[in-house]
């Protein structure tokens, strides 16, 4: 490329810099999007470049596949219900494990390793976030699957303030501090966003975003408003784990985050092509 190129990118880019300068970003990066080593150092890249132009990313991650990869190790199935996973008192062992040490540390390692700095964090560091059991609409009991009932900024906002990119697991202890929950990495996000006043929730997965027909990439619904979402609910048009996912980005708009967006994490730069141009790619929710 010459160089005469490269400064005129650079300065396409500025109005997106300026306009999300010191603005909370808050991504949400899913197990399931996390294919291959090489796009997880894009994402990265990305989230690392996102901070060095002046934006405060903050990474929430799930841990689905490596979740269930060592539920196998142990000889235990999983079980999904609406795209929760039943949580029973050997999987919470195993949540906290994988959550909190494997893909958490692996996580800052690699932002680390690209240059960036990073603390990693859980629910329960810092009380950041406390939760209560979830309760199903079919009274299905799904274990130590919780819903947050509080979130604490504080540890975050020292974090964000020390210029470190916090990256945090989606476990959190009861509010009476008795025991844990794995929590739905999307909805410790939006909850994260809503409580940050953050501009923006992107949440990375395995999809194009919404899509009309489940499989068909050229379905893709490119904007979707708070009012149209029941309906694609209850046509169940969105099943599974996008039911968590647009449940998270219709909260965190309600609670005023402008708007979620939920993407493709297995493009490279996806995160990058969202934020700095006008066209976006995936869902957006607002
Ligand atoms: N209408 C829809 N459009 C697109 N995807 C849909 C739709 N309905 C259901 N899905 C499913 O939702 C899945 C995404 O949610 P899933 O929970 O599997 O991934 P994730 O949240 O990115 O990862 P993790 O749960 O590990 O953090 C897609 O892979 C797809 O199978
Ligand atoms: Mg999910």
């Amino acid at each position: 490329m010459e160089l005469s190129e490269r400064a005129d990118i650079l300065v396409q880019s500025l109005p997106y810099i300026q306009r999300y300068n010191n603005k909370i970003i808050v991504v949400k990066y899913g197990g399931n999007a996390m294919v291959s080593k090489e796009l997880q150092e894009t994402v990265i890249s990305d989230i690392v470049m996102m901070k060095c132009v002046g934006m405060k990313p903050v990474v929430v991650h799930g841990g689905g596949p490596d979740i269930t990869e060592f539920m196998k190790k142990i000889g235990e199935e999983t079980t999904f219900i609406n795209g929760l996973r039943v949580t029973d008192e050997n999987a919470i062992k195993i949540v906290q494990m994988v959550l909190g040490g494997k893909v958490n540390k692996n996580l800052v390692s690699m932002i680390e390793k690209a240059g960036g700095k990073a603390v990693g964090l859980c629910g329960m560091d810092g009380s950041l976030l406390k939760a209560k059991k979830h309760v199903n609409s079919d009274n299905v009991d799904l274990g130590f699957v919780g819903d947050i009932t509080s979130v604490n900024t504080d540890i975050l906002k020292t974090v964000l303030d020390s210029d470190y990119i916090p990256v945090v697991g989606s476990i959190a202890l009861g509010e009476d501090n008795d025991c844990l929950y794995n929590i739905n990495a999307d909805n410790c996000a939006s909850k994260i966003a809503a409580a940050l006043k953050a501009e923006k929730l992107i949440l990375l997965t395995d999809v194009p975003g919404v899509l009309k027909t489940p499989g068909d990439a050229s379905s893709l619904i490119s904007t979707l408003r708070l009012h149209e979402i029941p309906k694609l609910l209850s046509e169940n048009v969105i099943k599974g784990g996008m039911i968590p996912k647009i449940d998270c980005c219709v909260e965190a708009v309600r609670m005023g985050v402008e708007r979620s967006y939920v993407i493709d994490g297995r493009i490279p730069h996806s995160m990058l092509l969202e934020i700095l141009s006008d066209e976006g790619i995936g869902t957006m929710i607002y």
